[in-house]
C-alpha cells in the first residue's frame, strides 16, 4: 500500500488510471470496523482502492472537538493495508491559500444536523467536493451511520453531475448495540451503558405499530442520555419529518442524535412502510 500526502501527486495518480475502475472512501482516521466495513464493500468494484484520512476543519465549528479529534495514524495504515487498500491519501496541504469555494446542498441538510451545527454540511459538502476532484474515483462509498450526510453527498452528486456512484454501506454496531463512531471513545462506562439505550429506543420505533407520533413515544421511553437533540422519523431520501398523526407509508428513517456530557452520538434505524 502506498501512502500519499500530496495532493498533486494523488491528482497525478489518479489521472494515470483513467479508463480503470477507482473504488474511494474518505474519512477522518480513527478508523473502526465501520469504515473497515465500507472498504470491503467497494474492494471487489473496483481495480484501484484509495481511502483519504483528513480532519476536515471547515465541518467543524469553533467549539467543536477539531482539536481533539481521535488520531492513530498508524493503527489506521495497518488497517488499511489489511482491507486491501491501495493507496491512503493523507493530504497535507488539502486547501490551498487561495481557496474561496464552498458547496452549500440545500433543503436536505437545512434540519438535523444542519440546524444543530451551522455551516457543518457545507463543509462536509465542500470537502468532498474536492476530494471527489482530486481522487476522481468511479465509485465512492459513505456510511448510513451519517445518514443524512449521505443524502446530502448523494444530493451533491447527483445535482452536479459529478462522475460518480455513490454508494452506501450500513451501519456497523458494537456487540453492546451501540453504533460504531470513533467518537465513541470519549465516553466513560457509565456513559457507554446508558449509551446502549439509543439502539433499543430506535428498534423500539421500529418494531412499534401505530402513527408516527405513537412510534415516537413508544422509542423515547427508552432513551437515556443528558440531552435527546433529535428524535424523528423521517422520510428516507428528502429527510423531513413524517406526519405524527399518520402511520409510516413509505420508506422512512428513524434517526436519533443524544449528548453524553461533551458526547452527540447518532444513531438511525431503517422504517418499512407499514402493510395496508
Ligand atoms: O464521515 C466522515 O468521516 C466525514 O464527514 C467525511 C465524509 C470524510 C468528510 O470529511
Amino acid at each position: 500500500m502506498k501512502i500519499i500526502r500530496d495532493v498533486e501527486e494523488m491528482m497525478a495518480l489518479s489521472r494515470s488510471w483513467a479508463g480503470h475502475t477507482v473504488g474511494f472512501v474518505p474519512t477522518m482516521g480513527y478508523l473502526h470496523r465501520g469504515h473497515t466495513s465500507l472498504m470491503q464493500l467497494t474492494r471487489p468494484l473496483c481495480e484501484h482502492l484509495v481511502v483519504s484520512i483528513f480532519v476536515n476543519p471547515l465541518q467543524f465549528h469553533a467549539n467543536e472537538d477539531l482539536g481533539r479529534y481521535p488520531r492513530d495514524p498508524e493503527g489506521d495504515a495497518q488497517k488499511c493495508a489489511a482491507a486491501g487498500v491501495d493507496v491512503l491519501f493523507i493530504p497535507e496541504g488539502f486547501y490551498p491559500a487561495n481557496f474561496r469555494t464552498r458547496v452549500i446542498v440545500s433543503g436536505v441538510s437545512s434540519r438535523w444536523e444542519g440546524a444543530e451545527r451551522p455551516g457543518h454540511f457545507e463543509g462536509v459538502a465542500t470537502v468532498v467536493a474536492r476530494l471527489l476532484g482530486i481522487v476522481a474515483p468511479t465509485v465512492a462509498c459513505f456510511g448510513e451511520k451519517d445518514f443524512q450526510q449521505l443524502e446530502v453527498i448523494r444530493s451533491m452528486a447527483r445535482d452536479l453531475a459529478l462522475p460518480v456512484r455513490i454508494l452506501s454501506g450500513p451501519l456497523v454496531r458494537d456487540d453492546d448495540g451501540v453504533a460504531l463512531s470513533s467518537r465513541n471513545v470519549y465516553l466513560s462506562p457509565s456513559q457507554r451503558e446508558r449509551a446502549r439505550s439509543l439502539n433499543r429506543a430506535l428498534f423500539a420505533i421500529r418494531d412499534h405499530r401505530g402513527t408516527v407520533g405513537e412510534r415516537l413515544a413508544a422509542g423515547a421511553a427508552f432513551v437515556d442520555s443528558d440531552k435527546i437533540d433529535y428524535l424523528a422519523i423521517v422520510d428516507a431520501e428528502d429527510l423531513e419529518p413524517l406526519p405524527d398523526d399518520a402511520p409510516v407509508t413509505r420508506s422512512a428513517r428513524a434517526i436519533v442524535t443524544a449528548r453524553y456530557g461533551s458526547v452527540r452520538l447518532l444513531d438511525n434505524v431503517a422504517i418499512e412502510p407499514d402493510p395496508r
